[in-house]
């Protein structure tokens, strides 16, 4: 078992055992109070016979009000919320109504010795070594408690014997006082050993916590390395059959261009082979973005100023985004370059955006922020360590429930209806920054919005100082 070496802090631990003890005296103190009630009770009834009713009765009261004291305190821990349980009163109090009950029986003595004959105080004498040996084992979780009751019910008792000045009186007072060391002596033995296995029991919780949450953790990291297996073999797959998709696509786009020169503009067939080249340009489309997912796309990375190129697709995001959804851009001033490629960055700012517009066909709110940012426990695992420029896309749109989270990388995943999303926007996106050096990050709460992190390697030198080319294309749909 580990749990020893690396278990929680001692005096947490040390916390939970005194509140795992003082919850027991007072589980127990039902018991208790009943047994005390019925021997005075009983001997109350006993010693009326032989030292009248006053005294006896008396006694009697005594008992019974520190009794309901205690029910009264009882009472008021078992109202007491979890929180209200952990304040050190509560040990004191039950201390001090275990002194008091024990300080009725011991004072019992000097109170009805006197009047009672050797066979009454004999009698007494039993019901309190009796009330003793119950005690240990009612109250032995808090020693405490069990020592007031014991020393304050048998100490008077064995002075009285003491000061008796006979041998039989200093014999039993000895006596008395032995039979209280033995039952100390066991009550601390008692104590410790459930201290021990309460400390045994809350570490073998906390070790079993500790365990479930290793198991949960490696399960996760287990279906994270899985999910990026499967990724990787798609990937390959789909770069070696993209690539070789495009060099069929360069031919037969090149052959249709021929065609339609040949057949002259004034052919029946030129709107036939416009369509076709335009299903040719559709498909190289779509093979661009596999090549992007497969992270096998050529790019041409260059210092960039993002804050710049931001602002040179701002009219385009605003267009794709349309009136009923608000834009803001924030950049940090001192925004360090990024070093990208710029076309593939703006398509996939576009890219982020339509799909954030589609979370909002009710309207909201699209933020684009820049910062430099260092790698540290915000950053995606997957980077080497270093500085970056981080640009976040949040929006204000349905969110993510968790199993649409999970699968957003996954290619031709995708939750929109049959020819609106094809599933290639985030893994192009995540290929894109993964084949840059970078990474992707997406938080989403399902009703509570998107936010995507692009992580870009910060460039070393300046960036370039002819503007940056904004994206050819327009975006998808
Ligand atoms: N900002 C967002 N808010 C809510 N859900 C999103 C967001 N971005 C992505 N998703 C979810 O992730 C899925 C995958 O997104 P992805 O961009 O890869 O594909 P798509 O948008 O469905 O199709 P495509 O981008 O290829 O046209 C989406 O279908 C959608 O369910
Ligand atoms: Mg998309």
């Amino acid at each position: 078992m580990v749990f020893g070496l690396t278990g929680p802090p001692a005096d947490e631990v040390f916390r939970e055992i005194r509140a795992a003890q003082v919850s027991s005296v007072f589980r127990q103190m039902p018991i208790a109070l009943a047994v005390n009630t019925v021997n005075a009770a009983l001997t109350a009834i006993v010693l009326q016979r032989l030292a009248g009713v006053i005294l006896p009765f008396g006694w009697l009261c005594g008992v019974v009000l520190v009794t309901a004291g205690r029910l009264v305190l009882w009472l008021r821990y078992r109202r007491a919320s979890p929180s209200e349980k952990d304040d050190p009163q509560w040990p004191l109090l039950a201390t001090g109504g275990s002194l008091l009950a024990g300080l009725c029986w011991g004072l019992g003595g000097p109170v009805l010795f006197p009047i009672l004959p050797v066979l009454g105080q004999m009698f007494l004498t039993i019901v309190i070594g009796g009330m003793c040996t119950g005690a240990v084992v009612t109250s032995a979780s808090h020693l405490p408690t069990i020592l007031a009751f014991l020393l304050s019910a048998s100490l008077p008792v064995a002075i009285l014997f003491f000061c008796q000045g006979t041998l039989t009186g200093s014999a039993l007072g000895a006596m008395v006082l032995v039979f209280v060391a033995a039952l100390a002596l066991a009550a601390v033995h008692f104590n410790r050993f459930l201290a021990d296995t309460t400390r045994l029991r809350i570490e073998l919780s906390r070790a079993n916590l500790r365990l479930q949450a290793e198991i949960a953790e490696r399960q996760a990291t287990e279906a994270a390395l899985r999910q990026a297996q499967k990724l990787e073999v798609i990937g390959q797959l789909t770069g070696g059959i993209a690539h070789d998709f495009n060099n069929l696509l360069t031919i037969v786009n090149g052959n249709l261009t021929l065609a339609m020169e040949r057949i002259g503009e004034n052919s029946a067939g030129v709107p036939l082979l416009r369509g076709a080249l335009q299903a040719a340009e559709r498909g190289g489309a779509l093979i661009h973005r596999l090549l992007a997912f497969a992270r096998k796309q050529r790019l041409d990375p260059k210092p960039v100023n993002l804050s710049h190129l931001v602002a040179g697709i701002e009219d385009l995001i605003r267009r794709t985004l349309g009136d009923r959804i608000g834009l803001a851009i924030a950049s940090d001033p001192d925004l360090s370059p990024a070093r990208v490629d710029a076309n593939q960055l703006e398509l996939a700012i576009l890219n982020l955006t339509i799909n954030a517009r589609d979370a909002m066909s009710g309207g909201g709110s699209l933020r684009i922020e820049l910062q430099n940012s260092r790698t540290g426990d915000r950053s995606p695992p997957e980077l080497s360590p270093g500085d970056y420029v981080v640009v976040s896309i949040s929006d204000t749109g349905t969110g993510m429930d968790e199993e649409t989270l999970a699968r957003a990388f996954e290619p031709f995943f995708t939750t929109k209806e049959l020819g609106i999303g094809s599933g290639l926007g985030l893994p192009m996106v995540q290929g894109f920054a993964a084949q840059s050096g970078g990474a992707v990050r997406i938080r989403s709460e399902l009703g509570g919005g998107t936010t995507v992190e692009l992580w870009l390697p910060q460039a070393d030198e300046p960036p370039l100082k002819t503007p940056v080319p904004s994206a050819a294309c327009s975006p998808s749909r």
